[in-house]
């Protein structure tokens, strides 16, 4: 089986928790991630403590599995080396010899250009490091002597495993040919493109899971329908602060079902994943059977499925990995 998890909103849809759970039932060999880079921040809570990812999969939770970042990630050193020593994981991270580098200066680029602030960006120095790799100026990760005991090749690992989780980041409205141009990512983000970051061709693919949030929320600028204010947001519980940039998230009490409809075509969607049911559904929390979820829930839930047309497999209840409702056939 080869499965990709995308985002189907801005990002923040709680693609670390539904990641890590996966990563657990469904034992894959490898977990590759694709996407931009350090920008995203994916958070796992495991076993009492909190990971905020932002270059190793979120699949480490596994500790069998073997973590791989793809060719199509931008990979900033001090953020990787970081990440590896904090999971213990020396042996079983790799990154693809293709990969490209941040530096100092992408960083410093993100951080003083007048875009960069009108835009909102996550100042990781992401954006010109893809807009270098474009122009075939930037550097690569074989230039950097402390990468160099984890690059591989990771088309040739993960089309010869048979089991492959491969992490998507962000969401498809932050994508640069789908989402909210110019307010959005340096990268297209959807599936394809996630697949073809860590080296692997459409006809491999076999599942394709999108996550969503039970709202929406965004980071940075740009447009958000059905916007409220912080007040309003703390009020149903829904304000939430950025895992990378601390920075408060923008928050709309709804879903977007026109944008929802074009992310699940565009990504190929075969299920969704719906996170956060129990912070818009208050008595939801750590429930794991579907027939226990509230009336309000259930009906929630199959509105879902009705406007998009794919299968809801999977439920977050709750911060930890545990907290899910799993759907899913086996
Ligand atoms: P950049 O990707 O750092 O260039 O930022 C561009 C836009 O995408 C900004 O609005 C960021 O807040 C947003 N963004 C980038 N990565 C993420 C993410 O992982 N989650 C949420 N928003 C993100
Ligand atoms: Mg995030």
């Amino acid at each position: 089986m080869k499965t990709i998890v995308v985002g189907g909103q801005y990002g923040d849809e709680g693609k670390g928790k539904i990641l890590s759970y996966l990563a657990l039932v469904d034992n894959p060999e490898i977990i590759a991630r694709g996407g931009v880079g350090p920008n995203a921040g994916h958070e796992v809570n495991y076993k009492g403590k909190r990971y905020p990812m932002r270059m190793l999969p979120c699949g480490f939770v596994n500790d069998k599995a073997r973590l791989m970042i793809g060719a199509g990630v931008v990979v900033n050193p001090e953020v990787f080396l970081k990440e590896v020593a904090m999971i213990d994981a020396h042996k079983r991270c790799f990154i693809d010899f293709r990969a490209g580098l941040i530096t100092k200066e992408h960083i410093e680029r993100d951080t003083a250009s007048e875009n960069s602030k009108k835009i909102g960006t996550t100042k990781t120095g992401c954006g010109p490091a893809v807009s270098d790799r474009v122009n075939r100026i930037g550097k690569m990760v074989t230039e950097s002597p402390e990468l160099k005991p984890y690059l591989i090749d990771v088309v040739k690992e993960v089309n010869s495993a048979k089991n492959v989780i491969i992490e998507g980041t962000q969401g498809f409205m932050l994508s640069v040919l789908y989402g909210t141009y110019p307010f959005c990512t340096s990268k297209d983000i959807s599936a394809s493109s996630i697949a073809a970051d860590v080296g692997l061709g459409p006809t491999q693919i076999d599942d394709v899971v999108m996550v969503i949030k039970a709202y929406t929320t965004r980071v940075g600028g740009g447009p958000l329908k059905e916007e409220v204010g912080v007040e309003e947001a703390k009020s149903k519980n829904m304000q939430e602060y950025g895992t990378v940039t601390g920075r408060p998230r923008r928050t709309s009490m709804n879903l977007h079902f026109d944008d929802l409809r074009l992310a699940a075509t565009v990504n190929g969607a075969t299920q969704i994943a719906i996170t956060k049911i129990d912070v818009r559904f208050p008595g939801n929390a750590g429930v794991t059977e579907y027939a226990k979820l509230s009336k309000e829930a259930r009906s929630f839930i199959e509105d879902v499925e009705k406007e998009l047309k794919v299968p809801v497999t999977l439920i977050g209840t709750g911060p930890d990995t545990e907290s899910i409702i799993d759907r899913r056939k086996r």
